[in-house]
């Protein structure tokens, strides 16, 4: 038993994982393809003590109670399943972003945690077992523990149901400068707008047509085709929030900076600067470039007024262990 560190990057998904066809399990309706992301993280650092009566768990300085807690907890006893303890942990953690905006803030909270808490514990899980048990805690997380640009495949069962990596960071010079839009969190967590993915007409069309976007969109990878890349992305945005908004109750994500944001990319696409939307569960635009056209993006969308926070993003490794401590 040691204290232990882990460092995990939040991800964008290209194509999005929306519903659940185990809710226990997490298993997604449908494969996703991502990006690790360089600056938005979390860090988490975890160690089972014999002293503790209770898990003791501290998110950005402040004790974590009610339901974020109980999801934690849960995670912990999985662990301790899997290493035989029971001793409960202490859990420090904090992200460098805001949380519950549309970066995905459970994605690196649940890496983080997932490779922390079974070192933590005496373990030594593969890859592929990480990224099992990653998603058992939020279905994207498993996507933050592969380094690079990342397949989850939705597999039939618990141990096929997991992420790979499908190029390393440095495969691709793509950007992902993340717009922030507002501080508020969203109305809507993830986890409950899952359950609401069923009541859309929207949803059997969607899942249908997954599998042939998944085949198209690791083709473009393979030829680094960035135009048809952002086609698809776009689309799939589009797609996914379509079923969002018709769900019942019904869920908008977007506020009208988003909308601005989107219009205007579309804008400078027609001007010659080339950049495509892709947005999360949340009000905050990820726009895709390359990297020689990142200055000048970023230069635009800090010229619009009303944005919240730029934060410019290289593709990066997966969940890795550090050597600093939080506690
Ligand atoms: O892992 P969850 O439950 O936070 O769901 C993530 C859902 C989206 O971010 C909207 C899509 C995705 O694949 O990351």
């Amino acid at each position: 038993m040691s204290k232990v560190t882990a460092k995990a990057p939040a991800n964008i998904a290209f194509i999005k994982y929306w519903g659940k066809k185990d809710e226990a399990l997490r298993l997604p309706l449908n494969s996703s393809l991502s990006m690790n992301l360089s600056h938005v993280f979390t860090l988490t650092t975890v160690d089972f003590l014999s002293d503790l009566a209770e898990d003791e768990i501290e998110m950005g300085g402040e004790k974590l109670v009610g339901e974020e807690a109980e999801r934690i907890i849960e995670h912990l006893e999985r662990v301790r399943k899997l290493a035989s303890i029971k001793l409960k942990a202490k859990v420090k953690t904090k992200n460098n972003f805001p949380k519950g905006t549309g970066i995905a803030s459970s994605a690196s909270g649940f890496a983080a945690l997932t490779l922390a808490s079974t070192k933590a514990a005496g373990l030594n899980l593969s890859e592929k077992k990480l990224s099992i048990l990653a998603r058992l805690g939020s279905g994207s997380a498993c996507r933050s523990i592969p380094d690079g640009f990342v397949e989850w495949l939705k597999g039939n069962s618990h141990q096929t149901s997991y992420a790979h990596s499908l190029y390393p960071p440095d495969y691709w010079d793509l950007v992902d400068i993340i717009a922030v839009v507002t501080k508020k969190g969203k109305k809507v967590s993830s986890a409950e707008g899952h359950g609401r993915a069923e009541s859309s007409l929207f949803l059997s069309a969607r899942v249908r047509a997954m599998g042939a976007k998944v085949r198209l969109l690791k083709k473009t990878f393979k030829e680094k085709n960035f135009t048809k890349l952002g086609e698809i992305i776009e689309e799939e945005t589009l797609n996914m929030h379509a079923v969002m908004m018709t769900s019942k109750p019904s869920i908008i994500y977007w506020l009208p900076k988003t909308i601005q944001l989107m219009l205007a990319i579309r804008q400078w696409r027609q001007e010659g600067l080339e950049s495509y939307f892709t947005i999360d569960a949340g009000a905050t635009v990820h726009i895709i470039c390359l990297k020689k056209d990142a200055g000048k993006i970023k230069e635009k969308v800090l010229r619009l007024r009303g944005i919240d926070r730029v934060i410019v993003n290289y593709p990066a490794s997966g969940a890795k262990l550090v050597k600093s401590y939080l506690f």
